[in-house]
């Protein structure tokens, strides 16, 4: 790097410190599926997207493990060179049972999911709609396609209506959301976006990265909750949260899903997800399908939380899933917030610009199965009080 990019580089990083904006990393060690050794104490996680606690889970290790006695590291190859092995199909095969799709593909990360298939389907002459607080993922997935994009208010359903009614001479045109949000914690209305993309011909996308193993009787995800998962054209999914992986996938019908193996630029040219990861995954989606007590005690613990907000503190969160969103505005007052925290031994980090929109600078809390009711509460207490001495 020469001296002028690295004097420009050390400028911007400079003024995003200024801004509270500088983010940094912070390296753990793992006790167990919520606790961290952080610089030689144990903090409680808030701030894990494994809801279920399952990347901790005997019988998932035990999967992978065997599979890397079998198989070892790394699959060796791209997909469509020598990268394909048995345990990748039967993950897919696993995956598009569970999501109740004809066929299944499984992307090395969610990112790449959304990536891949919004760029594979979607180009000039094209229109994508998106809610405004959808997923990073799916924001860079449109601006990469020559698609003409529009965005809607966040849940503004009556403007999304309107976007579509002004042109419809597209080729095609996709509504694309996230169906839990997961920055907000709130959900889609999957049921008025059928109808909306019934009225205007349109195809209907969701992202169900916080929902798979969390929504519905059987975890898969807020389609289910909803009862209209066979009205969803495209099911995205990540495999990397309440499954406690790494990676993501697309559900849906047989060509859909060969397209994706002849289009999708993330999923042919890079190296196929790792045997171990895939065989934790199978295993997590069986406990998932099998134990509904996991997730009966992940929602017994968010409703702790959302009463002791509502009533002791007095926040309205409005979030209807296990991410908590607790906003105090400016940056400075959620760091120092998240650093009070730290210090008493929980771990729910800052998020701010440009994450969420600016002045809504939160803490995320997010919650597991893994969480003890003593945990919680002894999180809710310390929260209460530093709540009120930063906030008032
Ligand atoms: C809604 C949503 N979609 C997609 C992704 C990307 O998934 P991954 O972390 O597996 O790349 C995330 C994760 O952060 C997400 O929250």
């Amino acid at each position: 790097m020469n001296d002028t990019c690295s004097m420009d580089l050390r400028i911007e990083l400079d003024h995003l410190k200024q801004n509270d904006l500088l983010r940094e990393l912070r390296t753990f060690g793992i006790i167990d599926a919520v606790r961290l050794d952080y610089q030689g104490r144990t903090v409680l996680n808030f701030a894990s997207n494994d809801y279920l606690g399952l990347s901790k889970d005997a019988r998932v290790i035990n999967a992978a493990v065997r599979a890397l006695e079998s198989y070892g590291t790394g699959s060796g190859a791209s997909r469509l060179v020598s990268g394909s092995l048995i345990i990748h199909a039967e993950l897919e095969e696993r995956i598009a049972a569970f999501k109740r799709k004809e066929r299944a593909v499984a992307f090395p990360t969610g990112y790449m999911a959304n990536v891949g298939i919004i760029n594979a389907l979607f180009s000039k002459g094209d229109q994508l709609i998106i809610d405004k607080l959808s997923h990073a993922s799916i924001i860079d997935a449109c601006a990469m396609s020559q698609a003409e994009v529009r965005v809607f208010p966040h849940k503004n359903y009556k403007r999304l209506r309107e976007i579509l009614k002004r042109t419809s001479s597209f080729k095609k045109r996709c509504i694309i959301t996230d169906s839990v949000f997961s920055m907000d914690g709130d959900c889609a209305d999957l049921r008025e976006l059928i109808e909306i993309k019934h009225d205007h011909g349109a195809i209907l996308m969701i992202d169900e990265a916080h929902a798979t193993g969390v929504f519905g009787t059987f975890g898969r995800g807020l389609a289910e909750e909803q009862g209209v998962e066979d009205e969803i054209d495209i099911c995205m999914g990540t495999l990397s949260k309440a499954l406690g992986g790494l990676g993501g996938y697309i559900a849906g019908d047989n060509d859909l899903i060969r397209f994706m193996h002849n289009k999708a630029r993330s999923f042919i040219y890079t190296t196929a997800l790792s045997p171990a990861t895939c065989a934790g995954i199978i295993a997590a989606i069986d406990i998932i399908e099998e134990d509904i007590s996991l997730r009966q005690t992940l929602w017994n613990n968010v409703k702790m939380v959302q009463d002791y907000l509502k009533d002791i503190i007095g926040i309205n969160v409005g979030s209807q899933s296990p991410i908590i969103p607790v906003i105090v505005g400016e940056s400075t007052a959620a760091l120092e917030l998240s650093d009070r925290m730290l210090e008493r031994g929980f771990f729910m980090p800052a998020v701010r610009y440009p994450t969420v929109p600016r002045k809504s600078a939160r803490l995320r809390i997010s919650l597991s199965a893994a969480h003890t009711e003593n945990d919680i509460r002894r999180m809710l207490n310390a929260l209460g009080e530093e709540y009120s001495k930063i906030i008032g």
